[in-house]
């Protein structure tokens, strides 16, 4: 499946912005949540829809409406910043939970928190802006097609190689929608250049970057 960087000049706008250290977190939430709405419009693109008929104040037109029952899955807590968007952009859409907090000396996930709807038929939109050792992204997609969903697309805002190559590998049926795809990781499994941690600027947290690599 794709992995698709969504180049359009507003998204890298968006993008260049949140990357900025100088960016408040009032202003990175504001940031996330338009950049988000551009990613999705590309997410969504490919969805299937049916030909309708609907009546204007004047005559009828033929229109298209988006036919699957959508579902949109934030991986806690950073991908709560990209929720709003999606509810706004599909006010119907379904919404469930993933927890996952990566261990500073594994990189590994712990999940804390997981709550689904069904599954069956239904498109997922899993959300988390940062796809780094890709460790979350797939534990998610593994909680969620254990669900028999008809699609998993993934959204994020910045993708590392090692985290797309580690979705290819372990979910080649899961689309990558990505405002960009940086060069490297560090060895504390930050995304270079990246944007730092998201959910601390998302939320005004402490930074946490994770223990400085041995001189
Ligand atoms: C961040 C981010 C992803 C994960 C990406 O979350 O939001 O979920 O790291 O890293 P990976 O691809 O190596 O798994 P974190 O665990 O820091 O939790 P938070 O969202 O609560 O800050
Ligand atoms: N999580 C983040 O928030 N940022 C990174 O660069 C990697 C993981």
């Amino acid at each position: 499946m794709p992995l698709v960087v969504v180049d359009h000049p507003l998204a890298q706008h968006l993008l260049a912005r949140l990357r900025d250290v100088g960016t408040s977190p009032p202003v990175f939430r504001t940031l996330a949540k338009r950049l988000t709405i551009a990613l999705v419009l590309e997410a969504v693109r490919t969805l299937p829809t049916v030909e309708v008929e609907v009546q204007t104040p004047l005559e009828t037109a033929p229109g298209r409406t988006i036919t699957p029952d959508l579902v949109a899955v934030p991986i806690l807590r950073a991908g709560l910043g990209m929720l709003e968007a999606v509810t706004e952009l599909f006010p119907e859409i379904t919404v469930g939970y993933i927890g996952l907090e990566r261990d500073d000396a594994t990189l590994r996930p712990t999940s804390y928190y997981e709550k689904l709807p069904p599954m069956g038929d239904r498109h997922v939109l899993l959300l988390d802006p940062m796809l780094a050792t890709g460790g979350s992204a797939t534990r998610a997609c593994t909680s969620i097609a254990a669900k028999g969903p008809a699609q998993i697309s993934f959204v994020c805002v910045v993708a590392a190689p090692q985290g797309v190559a580690r979705m290819q590998a372990e979910h080649p049926d899961v689309p990558v929608f990505t405002a960009a795809l940086d060069r490297d990781l560090t060895d504390n499994g930050y995304i270079l250049p990246g944007l730092g941690d998201f959910g601390d600027r998302l939320f005004g947290t402490e930074p946490h970057l994770g223990a400085p690599p041995n001189p």
